[in-house]
């Protein structure tokens, strides 16, 4: 088996221009979304990331059409005229999170689906039972088969709108809340929803589609189920649809933190500046400076000659509080900082792996019952570490570009499932990194 690896030497301050990619979460649920349309469409900025290839493959497998239009642009043309089927193979729905979604526009296109329970990052116990809840509620049967019990089945003689009160606020259920609900009859209602990007960026694309979708974005989200999916030209038109998907506001994010511990200045391209707001004041608060420049749909990081860097203690919360995703890369940048800060993590129970790859550098940081305290003023030495999950990756890396000498970064696939030529975009502003 050959094992890749990202070899970094440390010491590169960034500097230049990063352009960011479309966001992996709301592309692997607008990839499945087309299940429920009844015309080809034609996408746009989809992220060239292991996670959307494991989604085509899923599509083709059920008989989608798809095309790559536009290498540059991520543009692709999909059709999901020809699907008959509903049964998502074992092994690709294992491989990711996302693939719950075919579980959902499955269930709203065919009123059946059958899906091994999702695979993705070690994060800890990652139930579905709010997925399933929201199925059932809209009139689904949900059984569990296969001789492990793993194995998701779903039918339904009719979809019925309905008032769904998420009991925990999560992304997923709130995005398979919609799926399945688009085309049922009456008014859906999902209480107590998710409100990332990503969720308003599905509505949108169902929207622009035909879909009736309101408050998205907010925490009461109204769905007035359609009939038809047919765009926004009128019933079976054959107009070419042209969606764009939204920046992924971790991937700036990453970038952004890997500008200010690098004490590096970056201008981040591509961006929607209110979507990293709570990056954006946590930087702040740390002493990086964060320019925003709507207009340009850009951010400027950078770090003032002399500046010292603060503790500052984080609290992962959903949208729009600081996202859990950039938990682990905030980590390595407060390894910088003058004192201990506090990290309570309110969403995985399992996000701590990286401390263990980060303390083999010289990282001093303890783990408390539900977060870390890391300590400040620590200097990092290149060695070899491990990239647990996806974000964990990403934070080793950063670790690597601020450690002292060879950084070597082992299960690297963490990383490619959802960081677009990371190597090339560190590459481009200076970084000294390359995969082996
Ligand atoms: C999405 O996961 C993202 N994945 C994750 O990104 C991200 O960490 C997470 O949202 C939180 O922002 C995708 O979008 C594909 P949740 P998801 O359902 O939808 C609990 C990354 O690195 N919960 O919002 O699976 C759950 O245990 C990845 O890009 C239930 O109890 O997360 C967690 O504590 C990793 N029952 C909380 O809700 C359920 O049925 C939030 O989870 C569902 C969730």
């Amino acid at each position: 088996m050959i094992t890749e690896k990202f070899v970094i030497q440390g010491g590169y301050p960034l500097k230049g221009d990063i352009f960011v990619s479309g966001a992996k979460n709301s592309a692997v649920a607008i990839l499945p979304a087309v299940l429920l349309l009844d015309v080809p469409c034609t996408i746009e900025n989809i992220p060239d990331i292991n996670d959307v290839k494991i989604c085509m493959k899923i599509l083709k497998g059920l008989g989608a059409e798809i095309r790559l239009l536009n290498q540059k642009t991520g543009k692709y043309f999909v059709s999901c005229g020809r699907v008959t089927d509903y049964y998502v193979p074992y092994e690709e729905a294992k491989t990711m999170r996302a693939s719950y979604y075919f579980l959902g526009a499955l269930l709203g296109r065919c009123h059946k689906a059958r899906a091994a329970m999702p695979g993705g990052c070690p994060l800890g116990e990652r139930p579905i039972d709010q997925h399933l809840k929201a199925f059932e509620l809209l009139g689904a049967k949900s059984t569990l088969s296969g001789s492990r019990r793993d194995i998701v089945e779903l039918s339904a003689e009719i979809l019925t709108g309905t008032v769904i009160t998420m009991d925990v606020v999560s992304v997923g259920a709130t995005m398979n809340a919609i799926l399945a609900s688009v085309k049922a009859k009456g008014t859906t209602i999902i209480e107590n929803a998710a409100k990332e990007p990503h969720i308003v960026d599905l509505a949108n694309f169902l929207n622009y589609m035909g879909a009736q979708i309101q408050g998205a974005g907010t925490d009461t989200i109204k769905i007035k189920g359609v009939r038809r999916l047919a765009g926004n030209a009128g019933e079976g038109s054959t107009v070419d649809y042209c969606y764009s998907v939204v920046p992924d506001q971790i991937e700036a994010g990453t970038f952004m933190v890997a500008a200010a511990a690098t004490r590096g200045d970056v201008f981040i391209h591509g961006v929607i500046p209110k979507h990293l707001e709570a990056i954006t004041a946590k930087l702040r608060d740390i002493g990086v400076t964060v320019e925003e420049l709507n207009d340009e749909e850009a951010v400027h990081v950078f770090v003032e000659p002399g500046k010292v860097l603060h503790a500052s203690n984080i609290r992962t919360e959903p949208y729009p509080g600081f996202p859990t995703d950039m938990q682990p890369q905030m980590a390595v940048l407060l390894t910088l900082a003058d004192d201990a800060s506090v990290i309570t993590e309110n969403i995985w129970e399992d996000r701590f792996r990286y401390v263990k790859e980060l303390r083999k550098m010289g990282a001093k940081i303890d783990i408390t019952q539900n977060g870390a305290i890391v300590h400040g003023n620590s200097h990092l030495t290149g060695t070899e570490v491990n990239a647990c999950d996806l974000r964990a990756g990403a934070a080793m890396i950063i670790a690597g570009l601020i450690a002292e000498g060879e950084t070597t970064i082992t299960d690297i696939f963490h990383v490619e499932r959802g960081y677009s030529d990371i190597v090339g975009k560190l590459s481009g502003t200076g970084a000294k990194i390359k995969k082996i």
